[in-house]
């Protein structure tokens, strides 16, 4: 039925209508919001770029998830920043470590929120790349073992989920095996099953210090124009026992979200990253354009290619402001 029969602008004419129809709704239960842990006491050390995002010692991440817990968000990520870097990444696996540390701290303190730790050797390795170096690529599967000691000492501390990120081949199921061997059976993972290596983890790698020292990581994460291959590295991850899937970055990945929520039915994460944080603050601090306008729009667009969670800095802000 063509026009004048039929006028779409029927259903735009006023807020009430357009609510009536409207498709996609975001909620504080979308979110999971990251934080940087760092080494100290009474440490809020603002990262230079991503306005609003701060290294965090553990007293100041558990006021912090305090304040994301009572806007309604139910989960948070943690990456550390070690006092102590070496080729192996050995502070992953400190049950004094900072992410120990941090998880402790929140579960005692905000038990409902639910911890998920970044499981990875980046923030650790003296060189930056996220395992550890033979020759001069990462070597996949001596790298397994210390993606395993790390996620085994997060869940001692008590994390609620592991996410890693380090997108070595076999490491869910390592993962996997490991926590059922150690009575961890009910312990989800989340994996970054597509991740792309991306410019836009740039300003993550200021706020992480994580940034490789030589080469980059093209030999691990995935080549940006691969949407196939997108798809096999969820199969995998789903075979090796992957309880969520991620894409990772959103925005320039959206149909890949879209894919992987009708192609596989499973919960689908999408981390909308540093860079894409960064440029929309950026953009609203130089009065381009309607910062929160902007935001919920793109909050709103991931939401509706398909993810079921989004992994954002803008979490307890926006949670806030839609309560
Ligand atoms: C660790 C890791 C990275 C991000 C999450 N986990 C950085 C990287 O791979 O270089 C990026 C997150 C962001 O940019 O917000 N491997």
């Amino acid at each position: 039925m063509a026009f004048p029969i039929n006028r779409p602008r029927r259903l735009r004419r006023n807020e009430t209508i357009r609510r009536m129809v409207r498709e996609t709704h975001l909620s504080p239960d979308d979110f999971i919001q990251p934080y940087f842990v760092c080494p100290g006491r009474d440490v809020r050390k603002p990262v230079s770029a991503m306005p609003g995002v701060a290294q965090m010692s553990v007293d100041h991440v558990v006021r912090e998830a305090r304040e994301t817990h009572a806007a309604g968000v139910p989960a948070i990520i943690l990456f550390g920043i070690p006092a102590h870097k070496d080729p192996q990444g050995s502070s992953a696996w400190n049950d004094q470590g900072e992410v120990q540390r941090a998880i402790r701290g929140i579960k005692e303190q905000v038990p409902g929120l639910a911890v998920i730790t970044d499981v990875c050797m980046c923030e650790y390795t003296d060189h930056g790349h996220c395992g550890v170096i033979a020759g001069n690529d990462v070597d996949n599967d001596a790298t397994l073992e210390l993606l395993v000691r790390e996620a085994l000492s997060h869940v001692r501390a008590g994390a609620d989920m592991v996410a890693p990120s380090d997108m070595m081949d076999g490491r869910v199921g390592a993962i996997r095996t490991a926590l059922d061997e150690e009575g961890f059976n009910h312990i989800p993972i989340m994996a970054y099953s597509a991740k792309f290596a991306s410019a836009f983890y740039g300003p993550f790698r200021e706020a992480a210090e994580s940034a490789p020292q030589f080469g980059d990581r093209r030999s691990y994460q995935m080549d940006p124009p691969n949407g196939d291959e997108a798809m096999r590295e969820i199969a995998l991850d789903l075979e090796e026992g992957a309880d969520i899937v991620m894409v990772k970055p959103a925005l320039p990945y959206l149909d890949l979200i879209y894919r992987a929520k009708h192609e596989f039915n499973v919960p689908v994460a999408a981390y909308n990253v540093s860079g894409e944080y960064s440029m929309i603050r950026a953009a609203g601090i130089n009065g381009w354009l309607d910062e929160e306008r902007a935001t919920l729009e793109v909050l709103t667009g991931i939401k509706r290619a398909g993810a079921d969670m989004i992994l954002t800095y803008f979490a307890t802000t926006v949670a806030k402001h839609l309560r």
